[in-house]
């Protein structure tokens, strides 16, 4: 009997275990939102990297090659916010309630965010690389306010 409860206890502690691991609820909703932007923040960080490098003095400067990153960053810079729609505030989002409670105030992120990236992309088109580095890190400071305010923190 004790080995049996033994096990039972084992095969609990496992299972809870294995639920903390495994991890998020699926996306389960037919237009899959919060995927949607999710694969968009991805870009905006594998996009934002090599210039964030530059800005660290850990990668050379290529004026072409930093202008194409800036001039796709922009691009997507507008993407993500249509897809928070009014239906997309459930699991495994990690986006807080306040992006819905406070419309305005995360409006107000996104246009600081859009502002910052259009300066840097007007720096990348210049030849200051003291300026062009100050605005790599606009931009990441912007990417980090904007999370500190709306979403739950990730670790990442
Ligand atoms: C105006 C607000 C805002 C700005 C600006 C912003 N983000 Fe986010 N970001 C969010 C929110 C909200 C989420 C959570 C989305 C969700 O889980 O539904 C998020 C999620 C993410 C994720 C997680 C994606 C995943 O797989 O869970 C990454 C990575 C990310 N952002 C990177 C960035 C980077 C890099 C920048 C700047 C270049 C940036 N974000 C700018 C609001 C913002």
């Amino acid at each position: 009997m004790k080995k049996f409860l033994n096990a039972a206890l084992i095969a609990v502690f496992a299972g809870l275990v294995l639920s903390a691991c495994n991890g998020e609820p699926k996306d389960t909703h037919p237009e899959q939102w919060v995927t949607q932007r999710r694969t968009i923040f991805k870009q905006f960080t594998r996009t934002l990297e090599p210039m964030g490098l530059v800005a660290r003095d850990r990668k050379d400067y290529n004026a072409r090659e930093f202008n194409e990153s800036a001039l796709a960053l922009q691009k997507l810079a507008t993407q993500p916010w249509p897809l928070f729609t009014a239906d997309s505030n459930y699991p495994p989002t990690h986006a807080k309630p306040e992006v819905w409670l406070q419309a305005a105030e995360f409006k107000a992120a996104q246009d600081d965010y859009l502002s910052r990236v259009n300066q840097l992309l007007a720096a990348a088109q210049g030849s200051d690389l003291g300026l062009i580095k100050r605005s790599v890190n606009d931009v990441q400071k912007s990417c980090k306010s904007c999370h500190t305010q709306f979403r739950n923190d990730t670790g990442s």
